[in-house]
């Protein structure tokens, strides 16, 4: 059994491509209400959990109430890709303003695995082409990541995530 720590009332973000199994792993390892997506905020402010135009608006939500989780104590995982350093560190810079931690939980699932996985989706109509610039960004986001500000970085490959189990602590 692998545990990863978190901060019981700080931020914890979910990276990986599309495909990647982010939502897998939220829905099986926190509360709903602690899981925070993209997704979500999409389909709130445009009907459709895809519909890549509404991205912005969706950000500005997700943001705000991962800002009033945090302000309340509230550990929140962010389901969201997050391969791009700007994204994440707009979501460091709020947990910096409540000065709480920030995790990560990178799903470091090969390409060939998450394209097989998206094709064999009815939710979602990313092409390979989609998982091959998150994969670039994830490959460069490895590298970087723990310098951004975040505490740990679980990465975690397909093999690992079965026997995975989170660990909330307080610091
Ligand atoms: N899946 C799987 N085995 C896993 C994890 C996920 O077969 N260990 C499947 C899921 O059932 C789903 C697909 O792979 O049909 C994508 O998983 P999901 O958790 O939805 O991936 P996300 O990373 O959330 O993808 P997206 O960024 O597109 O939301
Ligand atoms: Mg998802």
């Amino acid at each position: 059994v692998r545990e990863l720590r978190v901060p019981a009332n700080g931020l914890v973000l979910l990276v990986g491509v599309s495909g990647s199994g982010k939502s897998t792993f939220a829905a099986t390892h926190f509360a709903p209400s602690q899981v925070v997506s993209s997704d979500a905020y999409r389909a709130i402010v445009s009907g459709d959990a895809n519909d890549q135009s509404a991205t912005a608006d969706a950000f500005e939500l997700l943001h705000h109430v991962v800002d009033v989780r945090l302000r309340r104590g509230l550990l929140t995982v962010v389901d969201a890709t997050n391969v791009q350093s700007s994204a994440r560190a707009s979501l460091v810079k709020v947990a910096k303003a409540n000065h709480v931690l920030v995790d990560a939980i990178v799903l470091d699932v090969p390409e060939s695995v998450a394209v097989e996985r998206n094709r064999a989706r009815t939710d979602r109509e990313h092409g390979a082409h989609v998982v091959a610039r998150q994969r670039g960004d994830l490959r460069r986001s490895l590298r970087s990541i723990r310098k951004e500000g975040v505490r740990r970085v679980h990465v975690l490959t397909p093999e690992d995530v079965a026997g995975a189990v989170v660990v909330p602590e307080r610091p």
